[in-house]
């Protein structure tokens, strides 16, 4: 117990932490988004998707408890070293002196992590919290990202996620020891990827909502 509480009182401790919770979400992020591209198939097909995820019963039980679990982790790790490095470093010129090798992405990591999990309390609200006794989940999906707000909230939000992670998947990686230079590039690459897969993927499904109800 000692070790553990030690492990925690160190940053390195709190980035471990942050980094794996941080790697979980990337790791749900993509097995959402596979879900999700069943939209592209109509209703019916999308329907058969979230029956086969309902039928998982309590195993979705145990992902919802585990998604919860990393969140609380992620969020705590990420406000006490905020406040941490406010703490040691309380100007931001000190901060900009030091900031080699500091991205668009990397320096908005503290709100973009806000922005998102505003996003995610909406998202929750809107989708999964909503009536489901009288419209499916293809028709909550479709009522809300055909109205201009949700559409420009959800394209605003996915463009957030993609610099978010665009930063956060290599960070984790160093922050786990892996950062040879041999891999580093790689791992850098692979982050821009799949930060703009996610991007793209989850952001062009309200634009695609809304051109079909155009029709
Ligand atoms: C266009 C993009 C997205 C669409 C259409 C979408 C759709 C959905 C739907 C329909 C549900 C409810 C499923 C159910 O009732 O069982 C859901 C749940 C959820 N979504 Fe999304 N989502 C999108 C993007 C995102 C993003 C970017 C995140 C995270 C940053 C996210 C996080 C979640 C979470 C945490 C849940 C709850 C999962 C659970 O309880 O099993 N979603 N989403």
């Amino acid at each position: 117990m000692d070790g553990v509480l030690q492990f925690l009182n160190q940053s390195i401790g709190k980035k471990i932490l942050m980094a794996i919770s941080g790697l979980g979400f990337c790791a749900f992020l993509l097995v959402h988004l596979i879900g999700n591209l069943f939209i592209y198939g109509g209703q019916d097909l999308f329907h058969s998707y979230v029956d086969h995820l309902h039928a998982l019963g309590p195993f979705i039980y145990i992902s919802e408890a585990g998604l919860f679990i990393l969140l609380c982790i992620h969020l705590s790790m990420a406000v006490t070293l905020y406040f941490q490095n406010l703490v040691a470093r309380p100007t931001t010129y000190v901060m900009k002196r030091n900031a080699g090798g500091r991205t668009l992405a990397s320096g908005t990591m503290p709100y973009t992590g806000l922005i998102i999990l505003i996003f995610v309390v909406i998202h929750l609200i809107t989708f999964k919290f909503a009536d489901h006794s009288q419209r499916t989940v293809f028709e909550i999906v479709s009522s809300a990202l055909t109205q201009p707000g949700y559409i420009a909230l959800y394209v605003f939000a996915m463009i957030v996620v993609g610099l978010h992670v665009n930063h956060g998947f290599w960070s984790a990686f160093q922050t786990l020891g892996i950062d040879h230079p041999k891999y580093m590039p790689a791992i850098r690459a692979f982050s821009v990827i799949y930060s703009v897969m996610l991007g793209i993927g989850f952001g062009f499904i309200p634009i695609y909502i809304m051109l079909l109800s155009l029709r």
